[in-house]
């Protein structure tokens, strides 16, 4: 059974349909591309998954299941138990998803004491020791700093952190290095996919850059104008490409 299976989803904003008619699947311990261009409604897919949309956005038809559980069934204290501990979420914009007047030590430990038992301590040595293994150091500093006293690039590594720090089965990056140079990107993406390995986590990445993508996804689904244009194994998706759209984003990148 594969660990979340979207089925043939149509999402509208305002009665608009945005999203149409998806269907993509997620093994254990997978990774899946989702690559598109700026509206295509990456975003939007991963907000449903998390049954997070706007109030002015509708899943009006399609399925979601998780572990074989239909997620449109939930009850709203079923959602707290699955949101964050079983699947956990990496936004867009890090630097915006912390709140400003508080430190990122604050943020942190009420993220994960909201879905764990650990104490402050722990929690804080937890973190310590992950900051370490991608890279950021003075992790002590770091926890009583604010957002706006470090860079794009920090915020984002510890947004990573701390969703892993949830060790959630899935993890749904929506991408989690745009605020990054290209040389940094990789580098974090790497960083990303060693905790990945520690917590055997399935990931959701989505990004506009289909080379970055295609050093980690198992499988690729190629995005546009809200359907699914093409879905493969990576291979397939970067050796021989079906869809015009696909050939016209690896065209791009061998451009550079
Ligand atoms: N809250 C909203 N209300 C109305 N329309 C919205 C809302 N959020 C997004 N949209 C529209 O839905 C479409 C898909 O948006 P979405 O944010 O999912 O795209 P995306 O693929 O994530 O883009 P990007 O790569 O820029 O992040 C866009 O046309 C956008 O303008
Ligand atoms: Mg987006």
């Amino acid at each position: 059974m594969a660990l979340l299976d979207i089925c043939n989803v149509n999402i509208t904003y305002d009665k608009k349909n945005i999203v149409s008619d998806v269907s993509l699947s997620i093994d254990e311990g997978q990774i899946l591309g989702i690559v598109g261009k700026s509206g295509c409604g990456k975003s939007t897919l991963l907000k449903a998954i998390l049954n997070i949309l706007p109030d002015n956005a509708s899943l009006t038809s399609g399925e979601i299941f998780y572990k074989g559980q239909n997620l449109n069934d939930l009850s709203n204290k079923a959602w707290q138990e699955i949101r964050g501990r079983q699947i956990s979420m990496i936004f867009q914009n890090a630097k915006t998803s912390f709140c400003p007047v508080r430190t990122i030590g604050q943020q942190l430990y009420e993220t994960i004491a909201e879905h764990s038992a650990y104490t402050k301590k722990e929690i804080f040595a937890q973190a310590i020791d992950l900051f370490d293994k991608i890279r950021l150091q003075n992790g002590e500093k770091i926890l009583n700093s604010y957002p706006f006293e470090l860079s794009g690039g920090t915020n984002q590594r510890i947004a990573i952190a701390i969703a892993m720090l949830l060790k959630p089965k899935l993890l749904l990056a929506d991408e989690p290095t745009s605020a990054l140079d290209v040389v940094s990107q990789m580098q974090v993406i790497k960083e990303m996919m060693k905790l990945q390995q520690i917590f055997q986590t399935s990931i959701i990445l989505v990004s506009h850059n289909i080379n970055l993508v295609s050093r980690v996804a198992n499988k690729i689904a190629i995005m546009q104008e809200g359907k699914i244009v093409e879905y493969n194994f990576t291979k397939q998706i970067m050796h021989n490409p079906q869809h015009q759209f696909t050939k016209e984003l690896l065209q791009s990148i061998y451009h550079l």
